[in-house]
Parts: structure tokens; C-alpha cells; sequence
């Protein structure tokens, strides 16, 4: 890819979004970085110092095709579509927490908003002859935990989502990566901890939702696994530019960054098991 290249960014007011902002920065590239509302942080100014420019993107109330029509006009090309605004929800599926409405907003916000965004970037890149979208997931897009089903079925969807699109859009040479982080100490536990926080209901007690709950609430998921979002940042930005621990390496579409993608091999390895296990079975509905 030619540098530089510009990045839209969401999210980046924080956390993992706003390193990866300053670490596309660090290459070189233009950085135009999506933010809710117009509120001066030390975050917002510290980007803008280091040269990027903030737009208002709210991933579930903003006009999201037109907003990347205006940067495309603005710049003349997008290069980089980084998906990275997202939050946590925590509850068990029963409790109060994990309300309907609870759960069509963070799909909004983790799935839908990407893909409206994947939607409008795609003909631009398509018609420049090339580019990449990069769409954080998650360790709970692959394995899901109890306590956390609706976070986990929103990155599950993009995941599917993801891997169904990267093989369409690979013909026009827009590369497609699925990040997949686990626990990082950003502001994503401190929101997600306002969701466990809420008291689980009684026959909940005790139970391994609950045990998941409270130690996400704890914070001794990050203590045990907690990854560095600044080293995720370096290693996002590496895997777009192929330089870096990629420079001679092709990752193909999945990122997995963290101490829990042990987890993710385990896992892996379980369900190969048991589908060998089952396969008999499989095929015996076989006609
Ligand atoms: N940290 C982890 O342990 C972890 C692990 C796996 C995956 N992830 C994923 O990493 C991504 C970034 O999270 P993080 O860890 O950096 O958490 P974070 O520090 O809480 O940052 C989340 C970012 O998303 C933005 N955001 C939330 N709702 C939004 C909306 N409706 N529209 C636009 N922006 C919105 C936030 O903006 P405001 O400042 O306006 O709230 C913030 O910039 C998420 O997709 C998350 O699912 C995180």
C-alpha cells in the first residue's frame, strides 16, 4: 500500500481505538478518527496535536454512509476502515441487565454499524483498486462465556459476517482482518463493569455466570490475561502495512492477539474432537 494511506478510525476517543489512532500516526498515515459527540478530552487533543482530524461518528445514531461519503470527498480515498467502536454487555440472558433493548443496542453498536460502514467503504475502495477493513472482534467471537451472551452472539456476528465478506471483496483487492483481542486493561471493563455490577438474580447466585461476572468486576481477567492495548495497537497497524512481526509473513483474515488465544487452540482442538467424534452420527441423515 502506498503511504500514506488514510485510516478512518472509530472509536478512537479511547482505549484500543485511540492507540491504534496514534500508532497509524507513528507509519505515517493520515488519520481521520470518529468520536461521539464534540467533547474535548485529553485524548481528543493529543491526537489532534499529533495531526489527526476528529468527525462525529456515532455508531448507532449517526448517518454513517454519509458521513464516510464526506471523508472520501474530503481526502479523495480511504485506504483503512478500522471497525473498533464497541462495548461490553454483562448480565446473565434472564436478568434484568440483558433486556431486549439492551441487546438490539450493542448489536447496533458492535454489528450493525460495521456493517453499514463495511457497506459504504466497499465501493470506494472498490473503485480506488484496493484497501483493507479492519473489524475488531474478540476472543468472545469465537469462544463464549457465560454471563456474556450478548456481547458474545454480537461479535460472533461479525465474525460471520467478516469471514463471508473477505472472500467477496478479496477479488477486488481489499484485504480483510478480524482482530481478536482478549482482555486489555481500557475503558471496556470500566463500562462493561456498570453491566455486572448489577446484582445477579438470586437463583443466579453461585453459579459460573455468576463467578465469570464477578471477576470481570474484579478485574482479575485482566490481571491474569490483560494484553497491552498500545503493543495491539503497533501489532494492527504492523499487520496492515506488512512491516513490523509481519513484514515477511501473510496473516490471512484472523488477528488473534493475548494470553487467551490458548483458549482459542483449545478450543479449536475440542471441536475437531467432537466433531470426529460425532461424525458417524453426522452422516448418518446422509440420502
Ligand atoms: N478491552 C478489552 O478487554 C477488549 C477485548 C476484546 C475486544 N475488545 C474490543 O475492542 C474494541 C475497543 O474497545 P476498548 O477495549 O478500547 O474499550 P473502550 O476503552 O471502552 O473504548 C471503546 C470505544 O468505543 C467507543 N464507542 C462506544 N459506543 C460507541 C458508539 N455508539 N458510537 C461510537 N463510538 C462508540 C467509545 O467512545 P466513547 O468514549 O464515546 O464512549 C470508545 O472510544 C471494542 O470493539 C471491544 O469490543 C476489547
Amino acid at each position: 500500500m502506498s503511504a500514506p494511506s488514510v485510516w478512518l478510525i472509530t472509536g478512537a476517543s479511547r482505549g484500543l481505538g485511540f492507540e491504534t489512532a496514534k500508532a497509524a500516526l507513528k507509519a505515517g498515515h493520515i488519520v481521520v478518527a470518529g468520536r461521539r459527540g464534540s467533547k474535548s478530552t485529553t485524548q481528543v487533543t493529543e491526537l489532534e496535536s499529533a495531526g489527526a482530524k476528529w468527525i462525529e461518528l456515532d455508531m448507532m445514531l449517526s448517518d454513517i454512509e454519509s458521513i464516510i461519503t464526506k471523508v472520501e470527498k474530503e481526502y479523495g480515498h480511504i485506504d483503512v476502515l478500522v471497525n473498533n467502536a464497541g462495548y461490553g454487555v454483562g448480565g446473565t440472558v434472564e436478568d434484568l441487565r440483558t433486556s431486549i433493548q439492551t441487546i438490539r443496542e450493542v448489536m447496533e453498536v458492535n454489528v450493525m454499524g460495521p456493517i453499514r460502514a463495511c457497506r459504504a467503504v466497499i465501493p470506494i475502495m472498490r473503485q480506488q483498486g484496493g484497501g483493507a477493513i479492519v473489524n475488531i472482534s474478540s476472543v468472545s467471537g469465537i469462544i463464549s462465556y457465560p454471563g456474556i451472551s450478548a456481547y458474545s452472539c454480537t461479535k460472533h456476528a461479525l465474525e460471520g459476517f467478516t469471514e463471508s465478506l473477505s472472500k467477496e471483496i478479496e477479488p477486488f483487492k481489499i484485504r480483510t482482518l478480524l482482530v481478536e483481542p482478549g482482555s486489555m486493561p481500557t475503558g471496556f471493563l470500566d463500562t462493561a463493569l456498570s453491566a455486572v455490577n448489577v446484582p445477579r438474580s438470586e437463583p443466579y447466585l453461585g453459579t459460573i455466570a455468576d463467578m465469570v461476572l464477578s471477576a470481570a468486576a474484579g478485574g482479575e481477567l485482566v490481571k491474569a490475561h490483560g494484553g497491552s492495548p498500545v503493543l495491539a495497537a503497533a501489532r494492527i497497524v504492523e499487520a496492515v502495512d506488512r512491516t513490523g512481526v509481519f513484514a515477511d509473513r501473510d496473516i490471512g483474515l484472523r488477528l488473534p492477539l493475548g494470553k487467551e488465544t490458548q483458549e482459542i487452540i483449545d478450543w479449536g482442538k475440542d471441536l475437531a474432537k467432537h466433531a470426529e467424534e460425532l461424525q458417524e452420527i453426522a452422516v448418518s441423515i446422509a440420502v
